[in-house]
């Protein structure tokens, strides 16, 4: 299972580098240091001091790279890995060091941040307040919001704005769409297509849907994902509605929290890796709860706490507004300001009003 794993990955580096050269054609001999580097990243059994004892512990608790490790203190290490704080302290300087292999200079930063895609929102004003272009590739995207705020709605948009031309604000490609609610709704793919002069047949073709029905399944769907790809199905968007809800369900006694959170870790961890390898967006919802220690403000905040919000790139909190809009704020962005935004949701898709 492991070797056949790796073996994949390997293949997948492999198709990245010749479709990236076709872009890129001055950069063959960076591409192999790069190459290189990514086989033989250091990992957590590396680490002088970290067993794997001690790595069974650390992914336990959810920690499966050196970054992670890398930024607990030694008290908190020599609690979850179980070594004496000595030994922590000299673990976490060694991952810092061991890391240090892994900087790239600004401008080589921004030449890979280039094949990054866009996907349209449907609506200008939202698109806006994603930066102009909507959600990206490489990312995760969370719409949290409570039912009926419009999470799903836009999933559906998106699902069919990613299969647009990239001048038309898509990425050309197709999306996969894992359902854990059961509301993926064709009749309202077709009804957003036509909106903007698509054939739905087709649209609906571009979106390969599975229903998961428990968090395992939800979990096992990621691997298929991957295989898809690797098959050469051009897949630049993938949708999970909704990410927590299985989880939610499935581990709600007091005593299962930390389990919980830490299956979600895990599962985020593996969305961003499919996100990176294979340059796609992830959209995912997430539902709210009502939280009894706001006094001020919307007593409500997502579910999986830090762990969802640390693990997703771009956060939008949707609620109703006035007269059946919709307002959508973007929270926490490593790259634009928080800030807010109103659309309308209609027929035929997402639609712009005055703000
Ligand atoms: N055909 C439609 N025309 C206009 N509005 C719609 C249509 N279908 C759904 N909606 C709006 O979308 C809402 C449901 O939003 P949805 O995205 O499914 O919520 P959730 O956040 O729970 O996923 C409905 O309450 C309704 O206001
Ligand atoms: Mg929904």
């Amino acid at each position: 299972m492991l070797i056949k794993k790796s073996a994949f990955f390997l293949i997948m580096v492999v198709k990245k580098d010749v479709v990236e050269g076709e872009e890129i054609v001055d950069d063959a001999p960076k591409k192999k240091v790069s190459k290189k580097k990514e086989e033989e990243a250091p990992k957590l059994i590396d680490i002088p001091g970290v067993g794997p004892g001690a790595v069974a512990k650390l992914e336990a608790a959810g920690i499966y790279e050196l970054m992670g490790l890398a930024v607990l203190t030694a008290a908190q290490l020599s609690d979850t890995a179980g070594m004496s704080e000595s030994v922590a302290r000299k673990a976490i300087q060694a991952a810092r060091k061991m890391m240090d292999m892994g900087f790239v200079d600004g401008l080589a930063h921004e030449e890979k941040r280039k094949e990054l895609f866009n996907i349209t929102t449907g609506s200008k004003n939202l698109d806006n307040l994603l930066g102009g272009k909507g959600i990206q590739t490489k990312a995760i995207t969370e719409a949290f919001g409570a039912f009926g705020s419009g999470k799903t709605q836009l999933a559906l948009s998106l699902a069919v704005g990613v299969q647009l031309p990239v001048e038309q604000g898509g990425a050309n490609g197709k999306a996969v769409y894992i359902d854990t609610e059961g509301t993926f709704r064709p009749e309202r793919v077709r009804q957003f297509a036509e909106g903007i002069g698509a054939n739905p047949d087709k649209v609906l073709k571009n979106i390969l849907v599975a229903r998961a029905f428990n968090s395992d399944h939800q979990m096992l769907l990621l691997d298929r994902v991957a295989d898809l790809i690797k098959d050469g199905e051009p897949i630049r968007l993938m949708i999970i509605d909704s990410l927590t809800a299985h989880f939610r369900a499935e581990f709600s006694g007091r005593g299962q929290l930390a389990d919980r959170q830490q299956r979600l870790n895990r599962y985020l961890h593996n969305l961003m890796k499919v996100a990176e390898q294979n340059n796609l967006a992830v959209y995912v919802t997430n539902q709210v709860m009502s939280d009894p220690a706001q006094m001020f403000g919307d007593p409500t905040k997502a579910i999986g706490g830090n762990i969802v919000g640390h693990a997703c790139t771009y956060r939008l909190y949707l609620r109703r507004g006035k007269k059946d809009s919709r307002v959508c704020k973007l929270i926490d962005s490593p790259d634009l300001p928080d800030n807010e935004t109103v659309f309308m949701i209609e027929t035929d898709g997402l639609k712009d009003i005055e703000i």
